[in-house]
Protein backbone atom coordinates (compact mmCIF):
# COMPACT_ATOMS: atom_id res chain seq x y z
CA UNK A 1 0.00 0.00 0.00
CA UNK A 2 1.52 3.00 -1.12
CA UNK A 3 2.37 5.66 1.79
CA UNK A 4 -0.35 7.84 3.16
CA UNK A 5 1.21 11.39 2.76
CA UNK A 6 -0.53 14.75 2.59
CA UNK A 7 0.02 15.78 -0.92
CA UNK A 8 -0.32 19.87 -1.16
CA UNK A 9 -1.06 20.10 -5.13
CA UNK A 10 -0.59 24.10 -6.24
CA UNK A 11 -4.30 25.68 -6.76
CA UNK A 12 -3.26 26.56 -10.29
CA UNK A 13 -6.56 26.11 -12.07
CA UNK A 14 -5.67 25.10 -15.97
CA UNK A 15 -5.90 27.17 -18.79
CA UNK A 16 -9.37 25.28 -20.30
CA UNK A 17 -10.56 22.28 -19.99
CA UNK A 18 -8.34 20.14 -17.17
CA UNK A 19 -5.99 17.72 -16.60
CA UNK A 20 -6.76 15.38 -13.72
CA UNK A 21 -4.08 15.24 -10.82
CA UNK A 22 -5.01 11.19 -9.36
CA UNK A 23 -3.72 10.93 -5.78
CA UNK A 24 -5.47 7.01 -5.24
CA UNK A 25 -3.66 4.49 -5.83
CA UNK A 26 -6.45 1.38 -6.91
CA UNK A 27 -5.22 -0.73 -3.98
CA UNK A 28 -6.17 2.20 -1.38
CA UNK A 29 -9.69 1.53 -2.71
CA UNK A 30 -12.06 -1.05 -1.49
CA UNK A 31 -15.24 -2.02 0.47
CA UNK A 32 -18.15 0.28 -0.38
CA UNK A 33 -15.82 2.52 -1.72
CA UNK A 34 -15.09 0.04 -4.50
CA UNK A 35 -18.07 -1.03 -5.21
CA UNK A 36 -19.39 2.79 -6.65
CA UNK A 37 -16.33 3.55 -7.95
CA UNK A 38 -16.95 0.53 -10.44
CA UNK A 39 -20.29 1.29 -10.80
CA UNK A 40 -20.06 5.14 -11.17
CA UNK A 41 -16.61 3.86 -13.94
CA UNK A 42 -19.22 2.05 -15.45
CA UNK A 43 -22.04 4.02 -15.87
CA UNK A 44 -20.28 7.39 -17.00
CA UNK A 45 -20.93 7.37 -20.66
CA UNK A 46 -24.85 7.59 -20.34
CA UNK A 47 -24.70 9.07 -16.69
CA UNK A 48 -25.70 12.58 -17.71
CA UNK A 49 -28.24 11.52 -20.67
CA UNK A 50 -30.06 9.87 -17.71
CA UNK A 51 -30.00 12.39 -15.48
CA UNK A 52 -30.70 15.15 -17.90
CA UNK A 53 -33.98 13.36 -18.79
CA UNK A 54 -34.83 12.44 -15.16
CA UNK A 55 -34.62 15.84 -14.11
CA UNK A 56 -37.19 17.05 -17.03
CA UNK A 57 -39.16 14.59 -16.02
CA UNK A 58 -39.15 14.80 -12.03
CA UNK A 59 -38.95 18.65 -11.48
CA UNK A 60 -39.05 20.18 -15.36
CA UNK A 61 -35.66 20.89 -16.16
CA UNK A 62 -32.03 20.61 -14.16
CA UNK A 63 -32.02 24.10 -13.22
CA UNK A 64 -34.92 23.63 -11.09
CA UNK A 65 -32.92 20.49 -9.52
CA UNK A 66 -30.03 21.85 -8.58
CA UNK A 67 -31.26 25.30 -7.58
CA UNK A 68 -32.85 24.24 -5.09
CA UNK A 69 -29.48 23.38 -3.47
CA UNK A 70 -26.63 25.33 -4.90
CA UNK A 71 -28.89 28.52 -3.89
CA UNK A 72 -27.74 27.90 -0.37
CA UNK A 73 -23.98 28.33 -1.48
CA UNK A 74 -22.11 31.43 -0.33
CA UNK A 75 -20.05 32.46 -3.20
CA UNK A 76 -18.39 35.43 -3.80
CA UNK A 77 -16.71 36.41 -6.70
CA UNK A 78 -12.93 35.25 -7.22
CA UNK A 79 -13.64 32.63 -4.59
CA UNK A 80 -12.10 29.24 -4.61
CA UNK A 81 -14.61 26.70 -4.74
CA UNK A 82 -14.33 23.13 -4.15
CA UNK A 83 -17.19 20.17 -5.23
CA UNK A 84 -16.18 17.20 -3.53
CA UNK A 85 -17.95 14.34 -5.45
CA UNK A 86 -18.06 17.03 -8.67
CA UNK A 87 -19.13 13.63 -10.95
CA UNK A 88 -19.11 14.51 -14.67
CA UNK A 89 -19.34 18.55 -12.94
CA UNK A 90 -22.71 19.06 -14.11
CA UNK A 91 -23.17 21.84 -10.96
CA UNK A 92 -20.49 23.97 -12.57
CA UNK A 93 -22.51 25.76 -15.14
CA UNK A 94 -25.49 26.42 -12.64
CA UNK A 95 -22.43 28.16 -10.17
CA UNK A 96 -21.76 31.93 -10.81
CA UNK A 97 -19.19 33.43 -13.29
CA UNK A 98 -15.57 34.34 -12.38
CA UNK A 99 -14.46 31.98 -9.75
CA UNK A 100 -11.70 29.38 -9.35
CA UNK A 101 -13.13 25.93 -9.62
CA UNK A 102 -11.98 22.88 -8.48
CA UNK A 103 -13.71 19.30 -8.47
CA UNK A 104 -12.54 16.07 -7.08
CA UNK A 105 -13.82 12.56 -7.09
CA UNK A 106 -13.33 8.62 -6.85
CA UNK A 107 -14.63 7.61 -10.60
CA UNK A 108 -11.75 8.29 -12.86
CA UNK A 109 -14.76 7.67 -15.78
CA UNK A 110 -16.47 10.03 -14.18
CA UNK A 111 -13.88 13.07 -14.02
CA UNK A 112 -13.13 11.85 -17.92
CA UNK A 113 -16.43 13.05 -18.56
CA UNK A 114 -16.13 16.20 -16.71
CA UNK A 115 -13.08 16.98 -18.22
CA UNK A 116 -15.12 16.90 -21.64
CA UNK A 117 -17.85 18.62 -20.75
CA UNK A 118 -15.76 21.46 -19.25
CA UNK A 119 -14.36 21.91 -22.73
CA UNK A 120 -18.11 21.99 -24.29
CA UNK A 121 -19.64 24.62 -21.51
CA UNK A 122 -15.84 26.75 -22.07
CA UNK A 123 -15.52 26.23 -18.33
CA UNK A 124 -12.29 25.39 -16.80
CA UNK A 125 -11.46 23.73 -13.84
CA UNK A 126 -8.71 21.79 -11.81
CA UNK A 127 -9.96 18.18 -11.57
CA UNK A 128 -8.91 15.29 -8.67
CA UNK A 129 -8.63 11.63 -8.71
CA UNK A 130 -9.18 10.99 -4.55
CA UNK A 131 -11.05 9.82 -2.17
CA UNK A 132 -13.66 12.18 -0.40
CA UNK A 133 -12.14 10.71 2.96
CA UNK A 134 -8.83 11.88 2.28
CA UNK A 135 -8.72 15.37 0.25
CA UNK A 136 -5.34 15.80 -1.03
CA UNK A 137 -5.38 19.71 0.04
CA UNK A 138 -4.10 21.62 3.20
CA UNK A 139 -5.99 23.20 5.91
CA UNK A 140 -8.50 26.03 4.97
CA UNK A 141 -7.52 25.84 1.15
CA UNK A 142 -11.27 26.92 -0.11
CA UNK A 143 -14.04 29.44 0.33
CA UNK A 144 -16.79 27.11 -0.75
CA UNK A 145 -16.82 23.72 -0.03
CA UNK A 146 -20.17 21.37 -0.56
CA UNK A 147 -20.95 17.57 -1.45
CA UNK A 148 -23.64 16.62 -3.80
CA UNK A 149 -25.22 12.95 -3.87
CA UNK A 150 -22.15 10.55 -2.70
CA UNK A 151 -22.25 10.79 0.78
CA UNK A 152 -25.02 8.06 1.92
CA UNK A 153 -22.64 5.07 0.56
CA UNK A 154 -19.06 6.54 1.18
CA UNK A 155 -16.53 4.24 3.13
CA UNK A 156 -16.49 6.99 6.52
CA UNK A 157 -18.81 9.42 6.29
CA UNK A 158 -17.18 10.91 9.28
CA UNK A 159 -14.14 11.24 8.05
CA UNK A 160 -15.36 12.97 4.82
CA UNK A 161 -17.07 15.24 6.74
CA UNK A 162 -14.26 15.94 9.11
CA UNK A 163 -11.63 16.19 5.81
CA UNK A 164 -14.73 18.99 4.22
CA UNK A 165 -14.64 20.78 7.40
CA UNK A 166 -10.60 20.72 7.41
CA UNK A 167 -10.08 22.42 4.03
CA UNK A 168 -12.86 25.31 4.25
CA UNK A 169 -11.57 28.23 5.61
CA UNK A 170 -12.99 29.49 9.16
CA UNK A 171 -16.62 30.99 8.82
CA UNK A 172 -17.65 29.20 5.40
CA UNK A 173 -20.87 27.46 4.85
CA UNK A 174 -20.49 23.87 3.88
CA UNK A 175 -23.27 22.54 1.96
CA UNK A 176 -24.25 18.49 1.58
CA UNK A 177 -27.21 17.16 -0.21
CA UNK A 178 -27.87 13.63 -0.97
CA UNK A 179 -30.84 11.57 -1.65
CA UNK A 180 -33.49 10.48 0.93
CA UNK A 181 -34.30 7.00 1.50
CA UNK A 182 -37.89 7.92 -0.77
CA UNK A 183 -35.90 8.19 -3.68
CA UNK A 184 -33.27 5.26 -2.88
CA UNK A 185 -36.09 3.20 -2.81
CA UNK A 186 -39.00 4.81 -5.07
CA UNK A 187 -36.26 5.01 -8.35
CA UNK A 188 -32.64 3.86 -7.46
CA UNK A 189 -33.23 0.42 -6.30
CA UNK A 190 -35.38 0.07 -9.88
CA UNK A 191 -32.84 1.04 -12.26
CA UNK A 192 -31.04 -1.99 -14.07
CA UNK A 193 -27.55 -1.99 -13.32
CA UNK A 194 -27.89 0.18 -10.87
CA UNK A 195 -30.60 -0.93 -8.47
CA UNK A 196 -28.48 -4.25 -7.16
CA UNK A 197 -26.20 -1.61 -5.55
CA UNK A 198 -28.77 0.09 -3.36
CA UNK A 199 -29.89 -3.21 -1.92
CA UNK A 200 -28.92 -4.96 1.18
CA UNK A 201 -28.48 -1.54 3.08
CA UNK A 202 -29.19 0.11 6.29
CA UNK A 203 -32.51 2.97 5.67
CA UNK A 204 -30.83 6.34 4.58
CA UNK A 205 -30.57 9.00 7.05
CA UNK A 206 -29.04 12.57 6.53
CA UNK A 207 -25.75 12.68 8.53
CA UNK A 208 -26.48 15.25 11.19
CA UNK A 209 -25.14 13.35 14.13
CA UNK A 210 -22.09 13.15 12.41
CA UNK A 211 -21.34 16.85 12.29
CA UNK A 212 -18.50 17.48 14.82
CA UNK A 213 -19.54 19.85 17.81
CA UNK A 214 -18.85 23.37 17.90
CA UNK A 215 -20.11 23.88 13.84
CA UNK A 216 -22.97 26.27 13.90
CA UNK A 217 -25.97 27.41 12.19
CA UNK A 218 -26.86 23.38 11.85
CA UNK A 219 -29.77 23.00 9.42
CA UNK A 220 -31.53 19.95 7.58
CA UNK A 221 -34.23 20.00 5.46
CA UNK A 222 -35.60 17.74 2.69
CA UNK A 223 -35.54 19.64 -0.84
CA UNK A 224 -36.54 18.11 -4.81
CA UNK A 225 -40.32 17.08 -3.30
CA UNK A 226 -38.56 14.90 -0.62
CA UNK A 227 -35.92 13.10 -2.48
CA UNK A 228 -33.00 14.72 -1.42
CA UNK A 229 -31.58 16.04 1.84
CA UNK A 230 -29.60 19.34 2.43
CA UNK A 231 -27.62 19.44 5.28
CA UNK A 232 -25.51 22.87 5.85
CA UNK A 233 -23.52 24.36 8.69
CA UNK A 234 -20.75 26.88 9.43
CA UNK A 235 -17.07 26.26 10.23
CA UNK A 236 -17.02 28.37 13.51
CA UNK A 237 -14.71 31.49 12.01
C1 LIG B 1 -24.58 10.82 -7.92
S1 LIG B 1 -22.95 11.30 -8.40
C2 LIG B 1 -23.05 13.04 -8.12
C3 LIG B 1 -22.23 13.86 -9.07
C4 LIG B 1 -22.37 15.36 -8.90
N1 LIG B 1 -22.02 15.78 -7.57
C5 LIG B 1 -23.76 15.83 -9.25
O1 LIG B 1 -24.40 16.46 -8.38
O2 LIG B 1 -24.19 15.63 -10.39
C6 LIG B 1 -21.96 10.72 -7.02
C7 LIG B 1 -20.47 10.84 -7.23
O3 LIG B 1 -19.82 10.49 -6.00
C8 LIG B 1 -18.57 9.89 -6.33
N2 LIG B 1 -18.06 9.17 -5.15
C9 LIG B 1 -18.56 8.02 -4.60
N3 LIG B 1 -17.82 7.68 -3.52
C10 LIG B 1 -16.84 8.61 -3.38
C11 LIG B 1 -15.76 8.82 -2.44
N4 LIG B 1 -15.56 7.97 -1.44
N5 LIG B 1 -14.96 9.88 -2.62
C12 LIG B 1 -15.17 10.77 -3.64
N6 LIG B 1 -16.17 10.63 -4.54
C13 LIG B 1 -16.99 9.57 -4.43
C14 LIG B 1 -18.94 9.00 -7.50
O4 LIG B 1 -17.81 8.59 -8.23
C15 LIG B 1 -19.91 9.90 -8.28
O5 LIG B 1 -19.25 10.63 -9.28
Amino acid sequence: MPAKTRIKPKFEPAASGSEIQSFIGWSMVDGDNKKYQQMYDQIAPFYNLSNKLYFWLKFGGEANYRRQFLDELEIREGDRVLEVSCGTGDNFPFLPPNIELHGLDLSMGMLKACRRHLRKWGLSASLYHASAEELPFEDAAFDVVYHVGGINFFNDKKRAIAEMIRVAKPGTKLVIVDETEKLAKGTYERIPLVGKQYKHRSAIQAPVDLIPPGMQDLHVKEICTGLMYCLSFRVPG
